[in-house]
């Protein structure tokens, strides 16, 4: 399914990107290009970014970069 329709982004894609590593929306835009024309599909793509990470139980970037310095 297309997540992305300007840059023709599957969920498919998003789903490869963060197996290889990927685990934050600039990551996605980065790479993918996602959101970098109309924007409309930014809260489609973040839902999907969070769904691949926990298939694969893996934290949000964002979260990690919140978190106190121990
Ligand atoms: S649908 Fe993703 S930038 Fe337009």
């Amino acid at each position: 399914m297309y997540i992305c329709v300007c840059k023709a982004v599957t969920d498919k894609a998003i789903r490869q990107l963060v197996a290889d590593g990927a685990c934050s929306m600039r990551e996605l835009k980065q790479c993918l290009g996602v959101g970098s024309q109309c924007g409309k599909c930014t809260s489609a793509a973040q839902e999907q970014l969070n769904r691949s990470l926990s298939e694969q139980m893996r934290i949000p970037c964002q979260v990690l970069e919140q978190r106190p310095a121990a």
